[in-house]
C-alpha cells in the first residue's frame, strides 16, 4: 500500500530533519489520517462556492482534462485592483482547490486582456493608519497563496501586473504572459514600498540590481524582459494563445503523479527559504520517500514495459 497525496502531505508537512523520523510511520496509518482530513473536510471552508463576486472560477475549461481548474481575477472596471473582498474569494476558492485531490493544476489568470492585476487596491488603502494595517497585519492572509500545498499554480498573465499584483503571480509556481505583460513594483510612486512580497521574492528571482531598479524608480519591465530576468518561463502571442498553452501546461502537469509533483514543487520552494546543504538534504529526503509512493512504482514500470504511465 502506497501513500496517498494527503497522506504523503503528513509525511512531508515538515522539516528536512524530521522527514526520517515521520517516514517510518505506516503509509496505512497516514491514508487513515488522510480520511479523517476528508471527513473534517465537509465544513464550507473546504468547498468550492457556486460563485464568487470577484473572481470567476471554471472548474471544466475548455480543452482542460478534468483534472485542471482555471480563476480569473475579475474586476476588470478597476483592472482586478486586489481589494480585501477579491482576496478572500480567492484563498477560499484555492484553499478549497489544493484541498481537492481530483484538481491537479490550477492557473490563475485576469479575465480580460487588460490585465492580471494592477495592485491592491489603492482606493480601499488611500485613508487606513498605521494602527489598522499594523493590527491587521495587512497582507499577511495573502501569503496563505504561498503555503497552498496540494497543486502547482500557473500564474497566466497578460496586461499589467503591477505591485500586489505581480506579487501575487510570484506566489504562485509557475509565471507565463502574453508579448504585452508589463510588469512592476510602482508602490514608491504612491510613497510606500511592496508589502506582499515585491522586495523580497523579486530579489531572488531577477536579483538585486534589477529589483532596485525597478522598486525604486517604479519602471515597468516588459514581457521580453522578464523572460530573460527568468521572471517567467514562456511568453505567448496574445490572451488567447496564452489560454490554450496554459490550458496545455496544465494539462500536461496534471498528468503526471500527484505525490511527486507535491515533492517537486515543496523541494523548489524550499530553495527559497533554506541553505544549500539544508535543501539538498531536504531534496534527497523527499527523493528517497518518493519509492513509497504509487508514482514511482508505475512511472518506472512504465518505462520497463516502453509503455506511458497511467498515473493516478
Ligand atoms: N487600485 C485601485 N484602482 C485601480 C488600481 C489600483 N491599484 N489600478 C487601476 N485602478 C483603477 C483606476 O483608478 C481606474 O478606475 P476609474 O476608471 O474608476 O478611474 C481604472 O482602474 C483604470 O485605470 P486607469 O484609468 O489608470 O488606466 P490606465 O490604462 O490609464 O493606467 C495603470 C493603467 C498604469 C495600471 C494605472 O491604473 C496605475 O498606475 N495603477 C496603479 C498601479 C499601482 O500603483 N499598483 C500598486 C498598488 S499598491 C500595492 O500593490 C501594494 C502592495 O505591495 C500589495
Amino acid at each position: 500500500m502506497f501513500l496517498s497525496r494527503q497522506g504523503f502531505s503528513r509525511l512531508l508537512s515538515t522539516n528536512g530533519s524530521s522527514v526520517v523520523r515521520q517516514s517510518i510511520v505506516s503509509s496505512s496509518a497516514l491514508i487513515g489520517s488522510h480520511r479523517n482530513l476528508l471527513s473534517t473536510s465537509s465544513s464550507s471552508s473546504r468547498i468550492l462556492k457556486e460563485s464568487y463576486k470577484n473572481i470567476i472560477v471554471e472548474t471544466s475549461p475548455k480543452g482542460g482534462n478534468g483534472k485542471i481548474c482555471v480563476i480569473k481575477l475579475n474586476r476588470p472596471k478597476a483592472l482586478n485592483a486586489l481589494n480585501d473582498d477579491l482576496f478572500s474569494d480567492l484563498v477560499h476558492a484555492t484553499k478549497s482547490i489544493d484541498n481537492d485531490e481530483n484538481i491537479r493544476c490550477l492557473i490563475l489568470m485576469g479575465s480580460t486582456s487588460k490585465a492580471f492585476a494592477a495592485g491592491a487596491d489603492i482606493s480601499e488603502m488611500k485613508n487606513k493608519t498605521f494602527e489598522q494595517v499594523y493590527k491587521k497585519d495587512m497582507f499577511a492572509e495573502w501569503q496563505e497563496i504561498s503555503k497552498l500545498s496540494s497543486t502547482p499554480i500557473i500564474a497566466a498573465i497578460s496586461g499589467y501586473c503591477l505591485g500586489g499584483g505581480n506579487e501575487l503571480a510570484m506566489m504562485c509556481d509557475i509565471m507565463v504572459c502574453t508579448k504585452n505583460a508589463k510588469f512592476g513594483q510602482p508602490e514608491i510612486n504612491l510613497g510606500i514600498i511592496p508589502g506582499a512580497g515585491g522586495t523580497q521574492r523579486l530579489t531572488r528571482i531577477i536579483g538585486k540590481s534589477k529589483s532596485m531598479y525597478m522598486s525604486l524608480t517604479g519602471d515597468f519591465m516588459d514581457a521580453n524582459e522578464a523572460y530573460t530576468s527568468g521572471l517567467v518561463a514562456k511568453v505567448y502571442e496574445d490572451y488567447d494563445e496564452l489560454i490554450k498553452e496554459s490550458i496545455q501546461m496544465a494539462n500536461k502537469i496534471a498528468s503526471k503523479g500527484p505525490t511527486s509533483l507535491r515533492a517537486a514543487k515543496e523541494a523548489i520552494n524550499a530553495a527559497d527559504e533554506l541553505s544549500l546543504q539544508e535543501g539538498l538534504r531536504l531534496e534527497r529526503r523527499l527523493f528517497h520517500s518518493m519509492f513509497a509512493t504509487d508514482d514511482q512504482k508505475e512511472g518506472m514500470t512504465a518505462f520497463a514495459e516502453k509503455r506511458p504511465a497511467n498515473f493516478k
